[in-house]
């Protein structure tokens, strides 16, 4: 479903006390990605080497040399973000914007480099449509490489792509909530108070069927999720309701609290069942620009230029209660699940927040899309940001590989 993301203003105010402390345990990942230290670089075969500095933070600048490397040709687009399809205007411009670290460049993905790397191995995304988004971005840079490459679809996979010429397999595994989840509708109530519908049972120690058993199949795996647990995409009468070891949790848990647990065990999960030699990185929170309003508000993100840094704690702070505050507040729980494992974050929150001007907006490829789902100020235009994500991604994947 194309509206995977869009989330109503629903306060969780009780969440912005506990965030001081949890602003520390935030600010602490971010030490994840200073620079490594001394890294030995006369390895032989070092194909890329260390991230010279943090590459996520920074700013965006204006290059029109920088162009993408794919366009509305791409045979892996999703029509809702294949904006130069839709014919929004200016994509070369927005595309012309380049992320430039604070203290060293960001090289771009050479694709060819990067499959040679890792020939005869896969990499996997588990979540939800941001997650997608990603991938699609993924397959269309590699597909430089490899115009060969053909739609793969096995092991519960969602979509993906296996690209021949070096035996590499690059596939998606929906999973919104990342636990399995199943409804249940009033029938099975005694009664249906409240204009109850059902509620959806979620098993908060139970991976969802789709990513059950992909553990022997991936050397790299990109999880996240986030952007469905809110009220608008399970409001009262059709709720979430949490379990554990096959039974109900006491007392019933509200949303956010079902979030934590989820997050508990599926870490527990991945770290117990995946092998250690693979590569686990969870991305974090993709922000949404809703401009004047929410989504079913006429939220609108028609920017024709990236925000400006000053711009970004008023838009995103939870202190400001905007309409795109929910980023910041889960990546704070994501955060503190991940503490102390051995899957690394993927802070990509930050250099999103500034693209207001990136989203596929009213360009959807469908007469209707926005008059029944609002402007689309959630997912990304490709290409687009993910674009920088990929070249983000692969230098971690890159340069962990090659140190072991
Ligand atoms: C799109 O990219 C393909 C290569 O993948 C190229 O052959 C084609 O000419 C491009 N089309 C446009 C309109 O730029
Ligand atoms: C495209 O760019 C031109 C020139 O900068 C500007 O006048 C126009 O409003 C832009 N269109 C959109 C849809 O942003
Ligand atoms: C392709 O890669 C898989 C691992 O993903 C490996 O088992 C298989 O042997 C490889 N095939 C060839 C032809 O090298
Ligand atoms: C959204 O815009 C439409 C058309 O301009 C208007 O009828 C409607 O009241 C607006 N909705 C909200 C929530 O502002």
């Amino acid at each position: 479903m194309l509206m995977a993301s869009k989330l109503t203003p629903t306060l969780i105010t009780w969440l912005i006390l506990p965030s001081c402390l949890l602003i520390f345990l935030y600010s602490m990942l971010l030490t994840l990605y200073t620079a490594p230290r001394s890294h030995s670089s006369n390895s032989k075969n070092q194909i890329l080497a260390p991230p010279k500095c943090n590459l996520l933070k920074g700013h965006w600048v204006f290059d029109p040399n920088h162009k993408p490397m794919y366009n509305s040709t791409c045979p892996f687009h999703r029509n809702s973000w294949n904006c130069i399809k839709n014919q929004r205007e200016n994509m070369s411009r927005i595309n012309s914007w380049k992320w430039v670290p604070e203290q060293c460049d960001l090289n771009r993905v050479d694709p060819v480099r990067f499959l040679g790397l890792m020939r005869n191995r896969n990499i996997g995304f588990v979540g939800d449509s941001l997650n997608e988004n990603f991938l699609v971005s993924f397959l269309c840079v590699l597909r430089v490489a490899d115009a060969g490459a053909k739609k793969w679809k096995r092991k519960g996979a969602w979509s993906g792509a296996y690209f021949p010429k070096f035996n590499v397999t690059v596939a998606y595994h929906r999973a919104v909530l990342l636990a399995k989840y199943e409804w249940r509708s009033q029938q099975l109530l005694l009664s249906d108070k409240d204009g109850v519908k059902g509620t959806f049972r979620v098993d908060t120690d139970i991976p969802a069927d789709d990513w059950a058993n992909i553990a022997d199949f991936y050397d790299v795996l990109v999880f996240n999720t986030g952007h469905w647990w809110h009220y608008d995409k399970f409001p009262k009468e059709m709720s979430l309701v949490f379990f554990e070891g096959g039974k109900p949790i006491h007392p019933p848990l509200e949303m956010l609290d079902g979030f934590k647990v989820v997050l508990e065990n599926m870490v527990a999960h991945i770290e117990k069942v995946f092998p250690k030699r693979m590569l686990k990185f969870w991305r974090l929170q993709s922000p949404r620009h809703f401009h004047g309003g929410d989504w079913n508000q006429n939220g609108s993100c028609l920017f024709d230029k990236p925000l400006e840094e000053l711009q970004l704690d008023l838009w995103f702070d939870p202190s400001n209660n905007g309409v795109n505050k929910e980023a910041r507040q889960l990546n704070r729980l994501i955060g503190s699940a991940l503490k102390g494992t051995s899957i690394r974050t993927l802070d990509l929150t930050h250099m999103s927040e500034f693209r207001a001007d990136a989203h596929p907006a009213i360009w959807l490829g469908k007469r209707d899309a926005v008059s029944i789902w609002g402007q689309d100020c959630m997912h990304w235009c490709l290409p687009g940001i993910p674009d920088t994500w990929v070249d983000i991604l692969t230098q971690l994947i890159g340069y962990r590989l090659e140190s072991g």
